[in-house]
């Protein structure tokens, strides 16, 4: 009754706080990518797609705008942009608070819990128990497993929890990602286990088998292993499978922090095999972190579709956002590409992007030097955008070029390629708030090949995100900021040389949420 209260209470405070934010814009409150209404919010959790609706649970603390006892908070979307919030999931219980896990559809009903008919909805999540932490006890995270057979609107916990004991007595022991194995005909689960990663096979979800570990020497180690997600994808253009493991470190990120890097390979129902032993960053932004893939997609659709939690463990719980705490990413597709250098996990927005395409405008080609300010052949503001720009090097070839986003305070955010080391940078130490935290003002960078000499970029703009998804979608920066005014002016730079614009177009974004 106590949980059904608090549930009614936050709704009521959602509704609340949305016919608020009509009558004042929230500052940073970003306009389409996830936020929850009220409170902190980090990884996503249980992305499932069910009966023409994506879900998306997340971690959630209803009671501060900081990390707390950790809920299954929960909205659910028809094209991952417009999101309808729904009352907290999963409570913590006598077991533990609930961390991060996955959902899947259960449709020919092996564990029993609901019908064919009617499949359960069955989400397996680490328990964490405080308790037990300050008891000294090694054995405080395990899985426990809950369900729902009315489309996620209501659950209840298995009467066994846990279902994944932590037998090992390990200090880091969570984050399962459970996946159905066609081949196979099982159940795999993929959980982090310290700083490397644990596979269990099981045909019902309830008696789960270990299978193998990875990740010993291979990688990178600078911190403890999170949120891993195993799946098959096919390389683009191609019939060929391969199999793909993300997993998300903090810290130890390329630049500083949380970050997810990912393995390409095979499995084989018992061992992940990697094809090499390279470290691959899924996105070199400071903030994209705990990214998993949905589960349920029909064959039909075919995509692999992934959410990030767009902050970073090392300032989340200072950024200057008072009445919520975080965002999610964009809904983005992952690809598997055949490259020079290997497979490549490549990133793009997802198509649904175009429901909240506004008005656009297209702007010839120029050739930029020094700086070429386009403020005025953009009609529209810039904090709610998406731009398509293609910057060519020419003859003199610059020694740095990209773009220039700016206030009337002197604030500014630039993107662009260091030809002197082959980069793409994101430099946010001027771009407003900074001082909250001496992780959070840094220029970002991400080794980057031109093709032919461009450096194609489609960027996506919120209130304070920045997604840059360049060569295609093959290299990737997410960055938050906090200008104190919003961004007012674009302009193009090039230093020491020229480059030519090609291909501009520019969206103005609707508000989806
Ligand atoms: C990742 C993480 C997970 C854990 C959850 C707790 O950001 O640390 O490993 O399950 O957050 O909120």
């Amino acid at each position: 009754m106590k949980k059904q209260i608090l549930s009614l209470i936050i709704l009521a405070f959602s509704v609340y706080s949305n016919a608020q934010s009509t009558a004042k814009p929230e500052l940073y409150r970003p306009n389409y990518h996830f936020t929850p209404a009220a409170h902190w919010m980090n990884d996503p959790n249980g992305l499932v797609y069910y009966a023409g609706e994506y879900h998306l649970f997340y971690q959630y603390y209803p009671e501060a705008s900081v990390w707390g006892p950790m809920h299954w908070g929960h909205a659910v979307s028809t094209d991952m942009l417009h999101w309808k919030h729904l009352p907290i999931a999963l409570y913590p219980d006598s077991l533990g608070y609930i961390f991060s896990g996955s959902a899947v559809i259960d449709y020919n009903n092996t564990s029993g819990l609901g019908s064919k008919l009617n499949p359960p909805m069955v989400a397996i999540f680490a328990y964490h128990n405080p308790r037990l932490e300050k008891s000294g006890s090694n054995q405080y995270q395990y899985q426990g497993m809950a369900y729902s057979l009315d489309k996620g609107s209501t659950w209840k916990k298995y009467n066994h929890n846990p279902v994944v004991p932590n037998v090992e007595k390990l200090r880091d022991f969570r984050d399962p990602k459970v996946m159905w194995d066609a081949q196979i005909k099982k159940w795999i689960l993929t959980l982090a286990a310290g700083d490397e990663v644990q596979f269990y096979s099981s045909s019902n979800l309830i008696n789960w088998k270990k299978e193998s570990g990875f990740g010993k020497n291979i990688g990178a180690h600078g911190g403890v292993w999170e949120c891993p997600d195993l799946f098959p994808i096919e390389v683009k253009g191609s019939k060929e499978k391969k199999w793909v493991l993300l997993v998300s470190i903090n810290p130890g990120g390329p630049n500083g922090g949380s970050a997810t890097q990912y393995f390409v390979g095979n499995f084989d129902g018992n061992k992940f095999t990697p094809d090499d032993t390279q470290t691959r960053w899924l996105d070199y932004g400071k903030d994209n972190y705990a990214g998993v893939t949905w589960s349920g997609i029909p064959s039909t659709d075919g995509r692999r579709l992934f959410l990030g939690w767009m902050s970073n463990w090392q300032y989340a719980e200072k950024v200057p956002t008072e009445n919520w705490r975080s965002a999610m990413t964009v809904p983005r597709e992952l690809t598997l590409v055949n490259s020079s250098t290997g497979y490549l996990l490549a990133s793009n927005p997802v198509r649904e992007i175009a429901k909240v395409h506004s008005r656009s405008v297209v702007i010839q080609p120029r050739t930029i030097h020094n700086n070429v300010d386009i403020t005025n052949l953009v009609p529209f503001k810039l904090c709610k955008t998406e731009l398509i720009i293609n910057l060519k090097i020419g003859e003199q070839r610059p020694a740095k070029f990209g773009i220039k986003l700016s206030n009337g305070l002197n604030e500014n955010l630039i993107a662009g390629y260091d030809n002197t080391t082959g980069q793409l940078f994101v430099d946010r130490t001027q771009s407003g708030k900074i001082g909250f935290s001496k992780d959070f003002p840094a220029i970002v960078t991400a080794p980057c090949k031109l093709d032919n000499n461009t450096l194609q970029l489609h960027i996506l703009l919120d209130e304070a995100s920045i997604e840059i998804f360049a060569q295609q979608g093959k290299v990737v920066v997410t960055n938050i900021f906090f200008s104190s005014q919003p961004y007012s002016k674009l302009s193009f730079f090039s230093e020491k040389g020229t480059v030519k614009a090609t291909g501009i177009k520019i969206w103005e974004l609707e508000k989806a949420m």
